[in-house]
């Protein structure tokens, strides 16, 4: 299945039209005209030029069928800021899906007023299934446990620009990386570079798919896999930290019984009753009995359920369940970066997240000048723009050399116009020139 899903297309240069469903999908020079075109879209912001590319004729459909604040409201200022129309609907809740309403059904319906769709939702593989029903371009902005593929292009972006490039250097992910789609989409991007050495950081039970970590060693990247995060931090470039992704821990059918045993314990522990976690006290065996024994009557299915893994628990042999718990930096938040740990990198050492930051860093850190996860965020937007107006076919570069060029015109004009004032000498029936010339600076303002 993985295989023949739909990836959306090659880009080989040129995004027009195209879906944007995967990183896969990009090569190294796509990434450049990407990355060029998001350098201009914050000189446009930033010295608040007024030039707009998709000039009012072009309406985005944003749909989220799960939560976000960023990937949301960075689409929708990326588009408004081309010059276009936005319409987001940031809780499907509200939408004709609770009335039950197909995917296809309610995309199609969107694309009828939109010249492009981006979409959330929680399944695997639901932006392409958008694409193939839609002729207009999709953009993937999170599919289930799958990619994020533009969340990749703004991580690789900052990277470049915050550690002046990404070759040579050591980047260090941590955190779920199992569920976090953020990191399968940066692994896609990291085999397109040559980074000494990948470091994956985390519980074995939440570590990186084996297909990404694959990929990226088959391009003769290092990657090595570590638990504890201590000891890598003093190496690293940069350090990327995702929450553990707490919402996706239900869905986990597809882990060996075992694995989905040692999670539902230390969801117990993480994040059960008070009573439940008092039933635990501190011999660990004893406790599990204990808290089956609370449990195993409940009157919630999910409960029993519950009950259920606990006695396989109860019975079986599950070291990890211990490792778990007392494991080398996992605690609720797997781990936890602090001032002190921050003390033990590089000065020059850079720590992105995607946000949203879940206590994995604490508060502390914001502060310290290597933290770049809200550039990361305003990034995020000129590199969304930039992807946007490309598939729209619109180009950046030109319009700022209209626009220069424009600018070039009207002081020639006005200096022209400045002499022919100034000047003592000017016959009579020059004085057209000069309301000529009036005439066109006021145009061109
Ligand atoms: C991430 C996501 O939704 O995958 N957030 C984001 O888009 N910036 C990360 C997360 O939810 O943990």
């Amino acid at each position: 299945m993985a295989e023949t899903m739909y990836k959306g297309e090659p880009i080989n240069g040129d995004f027009a039209g195209k879906d944007f469903i995967s990183i896969q999908q990009v090569s190294r020079s796509d990434l450049e005209i990407v990355y060029s075109a998001a350098d201009v879209l914050r000189v446009i912001r930033e010295e608040k030029l007024p030039i707009s590319l998709l000039n009012n004729q072009y309406q985005l459909a944003n749909v989220y069928y799960e939560p976000s604040t960023r990937t949301s409201s960075s689409h929708a200022a990326a588009w408004r800021r081309l010059g276009g129309g936005v319409d987001t609907i940031n809780n499907v809740s509200f939408s004709s899906v609770v009335k039950g309403e197909s995917l296809k059904h309610t995309v199609q319906t969107l694309e009828a007023f939109s010249e492009m769709v981006v979409l959330r939702h929680g399944q695997v593989g639901a932006a392409a299934l958008a694409a193939l029903a839609l002729d207009k371009p999709v953009m993937n902005a999170g599919d289930g446990v799958g990619e994020h593929p533009t969340q990749a292009l703004l991580d690789g972006y900052t990277l470049e620009r915050e550690l002046g490039g990404i070759d040579d250097k050591v980047i260090t992910i941590a955190g779920d990386l199992l569920h976090g789609r953020t990191t399968h989409s940066l692994m896609q991007l990291l085999a397109l570079y040559k980074p000494r050495r990948v470091n994956l950081v985390a519980p074995p039970e939440y570590q990186m798919p084996q297909q990404y970590i694959d990929l990226v060693t088959s391009k003769g990247i290092e990657v090595v896999l570590h638990v504890g995060l201590e000891a890598v931090l003093p190496e690293t470039d940069a350090l990327y930290m995702v929450r553990l992704q707490r919402e996706r821990l239900e869905s986990d059918t597809h882990l060996p019984v075992e694995k989905q045993v040692v999670k539902k314990v230390n969801k117990i522990i993480n994040h059960g009753s008070a009573l439940q976690k008092e039933a635990l006290g501190t011999d660990f065996d004893a406790a599990l009995e204990r808290l089956f024994g609370t449990i195993k009557h409940s009157s919630s299915e999910s409960e029993r359920d519950m009950a259920r893994f606990l006695l396989y628990a109860i019975n079986g042999t599950l070291p990890e369940v211990k490792v778990l718990k007392n494991g080398n930096g996992f605690n609720d938040n797997i781990y936890v970066l602090t001032p002190e740990l921050m003390a033990t990198m590089k000065d020059e050492a850079k720590v992105l997240h995607p946000m949203p930051i879940a206590g994995e860093i604490e508060d502390e850190v914001d502060a310290d000048p290597r933290a770049v996860y809200l550039e990361q965020v305003e990034n995020g937007m000129y590199v969304r723009g930039a992807l946007m107006s490309e598939i729209m076919d619109v180009n950046v570069h030109e319009a700022k050399l209209q626009y220069d060029i424009n600018q070039e015109r009207v002081a020639a004009i006005r200096r022209y116009a400045d002499y022919l004032k100034e000047s003592d000498h000017v016959p009579p029936e020059i004085n057209w020139q000069l309301q000529l010339a009036e005439l066109a600076i006021s145009k061109a303002t």
